[in-house]
């Protein structure tokens, strides 16, 4: 339900500390302009959820920057799993909380990723990792009813055989 409100550009907060976060002062210049990025820092909704062919680049993304510390397929190392419905901060449920949280960071080793992520390559790592979701979506709130009742959890073994292949033959948009 909370998946549709409008959010005004300035609304966007450190997760730990509340801080008004400047987005389009500390992001790249790069990726700012596409029309999934608009409709996200209007409506707090990220468009390619659940975009087979966003993904590779959503994954890409990943391993460069997170694996290292939430685990290969988010099961959790140093940082703790993103693939299961366990959240410190609940406002991760959210498109909009999970971007202000890895935008702005956490505590200690989670630092902020706001200023080197290009903001159209943020949408599609957040759709990455909610790709990885291994839990029941039942109370997933950044899936709509319809995407709750085609959302299969994932596989690790699946993607790597036919799902990353067939993801890059569709387009991201
Ligand atoms: C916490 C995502 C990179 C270490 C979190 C949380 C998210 C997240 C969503 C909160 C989880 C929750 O509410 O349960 C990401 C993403 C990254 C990234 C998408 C890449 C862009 C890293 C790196 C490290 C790290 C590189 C280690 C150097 C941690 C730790 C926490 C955390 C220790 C717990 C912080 C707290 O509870 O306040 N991360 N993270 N993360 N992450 Fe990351
Ligand atoms: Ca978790």
């Amino acid at each position: 339900a909370s998946a549709h409100v409008a959010v005004a550009q300035n609304d966007f907060r450190n997760t730990v500390t509340g801080e008004v976060l400047d987005i389009y002062g500390q992001a790249p210049e790069a990726g700012r302009d596409t029309p999934a990025v608009k409709k996200f820092m209007q409506t707090g909704v990220n468009p390619y959820t659940e975009v087979k062919g966003c993904l590779p680049k959503g994954e890409e993304v990943y391993l460069e920057s997170c694996s290292g510390c939430h685990g290969h397929v988010g099961e959790g190392k140093v940082g703790p799993g993103l693939a299961d419905s366990y959240w410190t901060y609940p406002k991760n449920t959210t498109d909009k909380g999970l971007f202000e949280t890895i935008f702005g960071g956490a505590n200690g080793m989670m630092g902020p990723h706001g200023g080197h992520l290009e903001l159209d390559n943020h949408l599609k790592l957040i759709a990455w990792i909610r790709h990885l979701q291994v839990d029941d979506v039942k109370d997933a709130e950044w899936l709509t009813d319809e995407q709750k009742k085609s959302f299969k959890p994932f596989n690790s073994d699946e993607w790597e055989k036919t799902g990353r292949a067939a993801a890059l033959k569709e387009k991201c948009a």
